[in-house]
């Protein structure tokens, strides 16, 4: 069968990451997480300090992104059947899911050359086709050939309720719990979508020829099927 190239793109926390990587599995082909590098490039920077009261320290970053510093890679891990995230061959899958990451993250994905970097290693990855990746900029800029493109969205009050359960659910202790407001998760998610659609290197808009997908009343199943289907549609 012909293997495609398929580009899944939304809002933050509409359930994209979930339908993309369970159609990946069933279809094997590889899933790439783009959001998780941005993430990763995050983590990079508050490690290592470039994240002062005042803002960003670009011209820091941006040397340690020249000088080749920044490595990021995925592997497949046996026990959840997902590929986690490396920073430099670390495994920081978990650390970058942190609030701490989501707060700082939008301002680093807007930043030119963080992007250049990204979408070139992006683009690398889907040059065999046979691939499912997720992201905002993926049917518009990465990949504007892309067989198949969808547009995910809900509404910011069903997406900040989706990222709290999954919070509560990751949390070890009763401490972490507490510390989780939905408030608090709501202006994030807000706040995000603001700077991802108004950022001036490709923004999160729909692709002209993207199928949009309103997940607000389905269940996961529900868009996994309908997404199998889009797929089979286009691999005919
Ligand atoms: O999907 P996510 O919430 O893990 O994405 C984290 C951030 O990265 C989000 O604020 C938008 C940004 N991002 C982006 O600008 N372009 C992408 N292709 C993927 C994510």
């Amino acid at each position: 069968m012909k293997k495609i190239i398929i580009a899944i793109d939304g809002h933050s926390s509409c359930g994209k990451s979930t339908m993309a990587k369970q159609l990946a599995k069933e279809i094997g082909y590889v899933y790439v997480d783009t959001g998780a590098m941005y993430r990763a490039v995050t983590l990079y920077a508050m490690r290592n300090g470039f994240f002062p009261d005042a803002g960003i320290n670009e011209a820091e970053l941006k040397a340690a992104i020249d000088a080749g510093k920044i490595h990021i890679s995925f592997k497949f891990n046996p026990e959840t059947g997902r590929p986690d995230t490396y920073l430099n061959e670390e495994n920081v899958e978990e650390e970058i899911r942190q609030m701490a990451v989501s707060n700082r993250v939008s301002p680093i994905a807007a930043l030119p050359f963080v992007r250049a970097l990204l979408t070139e290693q992006q683009k690398a990855m889907g040059e065999e086709k046979g691939i499912v990746m997720d992201g905002r900029d993926i049917g518009t800029a990465v990949f504007p050939q892309a067989e198949l493109k969808v547009f995910v969205t809900a509404s910011a009050r069903v997406r900040a309720q989706r990222r709290y359960d999954e919070l509560m659910g990751k949390a070890k202790t009763q401490a972490e719990r507490d510390a989780l407001n939905f408030d608090e998760i709501l202006k994030n998610v807000e706040e995000r979508d603001y700077i991802d659609s108004h950022r001036e290197v490709a923004p999160l808009r729909q692709a002209e020829d993207a199928l949009v997908l309103d997940n607000s009343n389905l269940t996961r199943e529900e868009q996994s099927a309908w997404l199998l289907e889009r797929y089979k549609e286009r691999v005919g």
